[in-house]
């Protein structure tokens, strides 16, 4: 396979925007022998079964599963309706904004009998109710995501559906319901044997916000038309690309080594994702959660406080260009971004020459919209680099599941490396289980009773009232 993605980091370096907030070449060096001993704790995970995310790319397994079932299910569903939240769905939707046309719900001819999808990710009652009024569900597939097997929205979403399909296909139901979950442990999987769903497998040794790549993803991107051994293809690729020791041979650990370096050192305390191609919004969405949930954390792994993480924030180029670059460039000097850089769009679509005598038509006339596109993106890079802002751009020929797939898997790369200079772990979120219980016990869930007294007594609010 080519060169896939290219990462261009000349824009972090004190050269290139000053020592106060650059990221100076000989930082990067001193960080060199650590980020070869991280590598090693890396390599030893990944060997005792507990970095299960690198090695998704290299087995066949579940993507053979994922395709056989969609095969099976070709031309059988008007609508793919996916129930989960977090990593449970944001995968999906990066993939499908990604790979498909934003009509792909709206236009039949585009979707050559595939089913159009829906991902709830949310427990909202307007929008639940809304897609569950407009979907026929005899003509529909609800793939229920959990990893645990017990989230409050996913469960809720899921009573939802069972009782709409018990009530019109009575005791087939089970029939339009697919499971992906843990292969032992958590309520769905009990109901996957009890009501005899189809179902997979999402590893134990594989987070939530790492399962993209895992049917979690797999199976929904195979019954859309997105192939799921290409975007795999990708990801080892990537993972193969990325597995040198050495730091300056490898983008992932360059990738996590600059935004350290810059958020420890140099107070950039802001990660902006900003691609440059409208498809690839939600894989920033996507990033967002993987980079806060892993590396936000109150302690390091030797039990100390320390509050690590940087924010991330997606942006759109060149949306954001008219919203939020104003406050990148001239705002607080807290920032890196890192634009995602499309250097060949699928459309040659090209501006028509228009009347003459108007110098705000006459230039863009003749010119195609991707040259438009790009000099935005340099125009804005430069403008950003000027001011003394570092940035960074990840660089892709075109958008397709190759490259996809590989993105996703630099970023977990990167992520893990980033959990490792923190000395902190990457793969739980002690903060997102608290509020899971909170929203247990204050639901009434069995067990949770004292938990919900001290979150009541903690609830009496000062508002205010207009
Ligand atoms: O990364 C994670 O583990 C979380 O963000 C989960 O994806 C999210 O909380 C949903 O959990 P589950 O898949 O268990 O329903």
């Amino acid at each position: 396979m080519k060169k896939l993605i290219t990462l261009d980091y000349t824009n972090m370096s004190d050269a290139a925007v000053g020592a106060r907030n650059g990221v100076s070449i000989s930082a990067l060096k001193a960080l060199s022998d650590a980020v070869r001993k991280h590598h090693r704790n890396l390599i030893a995970m990944q060997k005792t079964g507990r970095l299960g995310f690198a090695d998704l790319p290299f087995d066949p397994q579940p993507v053979r599963a994922v395709q056989q079932s969609a095969r099976r299910r070709k031309g059988k569903y008007e609508n793919l309706v996916v129930l989960g939240i977090g990593g449970s769905a944001l995968g999906v939707t990066a993939l499908q904004t990604a790979l498909n046309s934003p009509l792909y719900n709206l236009d039949a001819r585009i979707r050559h009998g595939r089913p159009r999808l829906f991902v709830l990710d949310n427990v909202d009652p307007d929008a639940l109710d809304q897609v569950l009024s407009f979907v026929d569900p005899r003509k529909t597939l609800f793939n229920v995501i959990t990893k645990s097997g017990s989230t409050s929205e996913t469960m809720g979403q899921y009573l939802l559906v069972r009782k709409l399909l018990q009530d019109t296909l009575k005791g087939r139901f089970a029939q339009n319901i697919v499971c992906t979950t843990d292969a032992a442990k958590g309520d769905l999987r009990k109901l996957v044997a009890q009501d005899g769903y189809e179902s997979f497998v999402i590893p134990e040794n594989v987070g939530g916000r790492f399962s993209v790549l895992t049917p979690v993803g797999l199976f929904p991107a195979e019954m859309v038309g997105i192939p799921a051994d290409r975007l795999m293809a990708g990801a080892a690729h990537v993972a193969r690309e990325c597995s040198s020791a050495s730091l300056l041979k490898n983008p992932a650990y360059i990738f996590a080594a600059c935004q350290y370096l810059a958020a420890t050192k140099k107070g950039k305390n802001v990660a902006v994702l900003m691609p440059y191609a409208a498809s690839l919004r939600d894989v920033a969405d996507w990033f967002r959660q993987l980079w806060a949930e892993s590396l936000g954390k109150r302690v390091d792994t030797a039990g100390r406080v320390v509050h690590t993480g940087q924010t991330p924030v997606k942006a759109l180029g060149v949306t954001d260009q008219h919203s939020q670059m104003q406050l990148y460039v001239e705002g607080p000097a807290d920032k890196v971004v890192t634009f995602l850089h499309v250097e060949r769009f699928r459309s040659k679509l090209s501006f028509p020459r228009g009347p003459r005598g108007y110098s705000s038509l006459n230039y863009l006339g003749g010119k195609k919209v991707a040259d438009l596109m790009e000099a935005e993106f340099q125009g804005t890079r430069m403008a950003l680099t000027r001011s003394q802002r570092p940035n960074m751009t990840f660089s892709i020929r075109s958008v397709t599941p190759e490259a996809v797939g590989g993105l996703f898997q630099l970023f977990e790369l990167a992520n893990a490396m980033s959990g490792e200079l923190y000395g902190i772990n990457a793969f739980d979120q002690p903060g997102v289980e608290a509020g899971k219980e909170a929203a247990y016990a204050l639901m009434g869930r069995k067990g949770y009773d004292e938990l919900c007294r001290s979150i009541e007594s903690a609830m009496k609010a000062k508002a205010l009232r207009v």
